[in-house]
């Protein structure tokens, strides 16, 4: 079996479940899609681009459905849940049609298409949380790709229905998990070796859930997780500017496993276009509230998302974002080019009016802006000691000078990139993470991987920090 993921981190998790899950029932898996008799994608359909990827990777294999006829392509995740029936229909070399909260059928789905030849299309219906509960609560402890970080789920769906925004129309309604099916599963992981836990959720600080007369909320989580020994780092992501609990920022600064991390997402700095993306919230608010978080956590790091060329921005909106930008002054932002999506509000009602020459060049703006903050932001860390959990080697050669260094971002590590143990007495470049969740670079022996070590910043660049062993 060949699994390929898109998106963003809760795909990436769901993956890491599919995977652990076949692999329990005998299945084996394998790097390239070449040697596999099932593919799986695991789509996103936040952007155009992102499903027009998808589309041609589905277009490349049906000559190879053609001559290899026991081959099943499944779909699963967003995308499958927008289009449905329509790439049944229009790809015939696709077997298997799933959606994110079908998932834990994939097994069966797989059988069904081998048995009948027949294809198979499993969307969300009004599934009961018993059912979605399923897939984590099955989790195996080994069912992360690396050893010593993992995802968890605190909860599922969206509620907040911002107006470009495809998720609750894929990913349906906000469900938070059981706080006892969150610790469990916790515990599992950090006695198989998991050091650092990111907890996953759309609007991770909107988690709620009834228990009795009481309402346990994401700080509440925060600190039921924080007791477990052997944990060293929580983190949690994304966050959304409104509703954003005091509770939660005291969590943070009070104890001390809970990283000094926000990212949570503007998407404009005009209170127009906010209005018009359904935000529920000003720039002005959204300023404050990263003015509390520096206030009650000193030396927080805080990351954001921008969209650009939303319907009527005008040069005074994007304006407006620019001013924001600079003056939060994020660590690192993710800026993307409005991409109408259909059946969200946005798109029902307003035409994509920004032509896509002033997409990019806004976009380029912004981009350059905020990797003028990050290197400042950055250089400030130059003599100071920052503690690193080491992910792996680095999958970029940095060079230690200023002028020719790869500026590739770093990803996730994951288990197959562990040196084996023949090379473990080399020096390599490796790459952990700050608490801020800087990329750090240094040169260090493979041991070091899976730790958590102090080292001194020597250098910096707008995407990278680079260090010495203390
Ligand atoms: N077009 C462009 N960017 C989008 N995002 C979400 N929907 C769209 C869209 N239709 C961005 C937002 C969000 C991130 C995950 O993707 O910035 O925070
Ligand atoms: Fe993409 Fe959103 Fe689905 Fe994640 S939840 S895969 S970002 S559409």
């Amino acid at each position: 079996m060949y699994i390929e993921t898109m998106g963003c981190q809760m795909n990436k998790l769901d993956s890491q479940l599919i995977k652990g899950r076949l692999e329990r029932l005998g299945y084996t898996f394998c790097e390239k899609a070449e040697k596999a008799g099932v593919i799986i994608f695991n789509t996103c359909s936040v952007r155009q681009h992102a499903e027009d990827k998808v589309i041609s990777k589905i277009g490349q294999l049906r000559r190879r459905q053609q001559q290899q006829n026991n081959l099943i392509l499944a779909v699963v995740g967003c995308m499958a849940q927008r289009l449905g029936n329509e790439l049944l229909e229009n790809y015939p070399q696709v077997d298997i049609v799933c959606s994110p909260g079908r998932i834990h059928q994939l097994a069966e789905l797989i059988r069904q298409a081998r048995q009948d030849r027949q294809p198979q299309l499993a969307l969300n219906d009004k599934a009961e949380l018993h059912d979605l509960e399923e897939l984590d609560a099955a989790r195996h402890d080994s069912d992360t790709d690396c050893p010593f970080m993992a995802y968890v789920r605190v909860m599922r769906g969206c509620n907040k229905f911002c107006s470009y925004c495809v998720v609750p129309h894929v990913r349906g309604g906000e469900i938070s998990r059981p706080p006892e099916h969150i610790l469990e599963e916790s515990r599992r992981l950090v006695n198989n070796g998991v050091k650092e836990i990111t907890l996953l959720g759309q609007t991770v600080n909107s988690y709620k859930y009834a228990n009795g007369d009481k309402t346990i909320g994401l700080a509440d989580v925060l600190e039921m997780l924080h007791e477990i020994p052997g944990l060293r780092r929580l983190r949690f992501v994304t966050s959304y500017p409104r509703d954003f609990d005091a509770s939660i920022l005291r969590a943070m600064a009070e104890m001390p496993k809970v990283c000094e991390y926000l990212h949570i997402p503007a998407q404009s700095g005009s209170d127009k276009i906010l209005k018009a993306m359904n935000r529920r919230y000003t720039a002005a608010q959204y300023f404050d509230l990263i003015d509390r978080a520096r206030q009650i956590v000193p030396g927080i790091a805080v990351a954001g998302d921008f969209i650009v060329g939303f319907p009527g921005e005008a040069d005074e909106d994007f304006e407006a974002s620019c001013n924001l930008l600079r003056d939060v002054r994020y660590k690192n932002c993710f800026i993307f080019k409005y991409s109408p999506r259909p059946g969200t509000r946005a798109d029902d009602k307003l035409a994509d009016s920004i032509p896509d020459e002033i997409k990019k060049q806004r976009n380029r703006i912004l981009l350059d802006l905020q990797s003028k903050i990050s290197l400042e932001e950055n250089q400030k860390f130059i003599g100071r000691t920052v503690e690193i959990l080491v992910e792996g080697p680095s999958k970029y050669p940095h060079l230690d000078n200023n002028k020719n260094e790869n500026e590739s971002p770093e990803k996730q590590p994951d288990k197959n990139m562990i040196p084996s143990p023949s090379s473990v007495a080399d020096s390599l470049q490796l790459v952990g993470r700050s608490r801020g969740d800087h990329i750090v670079v240094l040169q260090g022996a493979p041991a070091l991987i899976g730790q958590i070590i102090p080292v001194t910043i020597s250098r910096a660049s707008a995407l990278t920090l680079f260090a010495r062993m203390v």
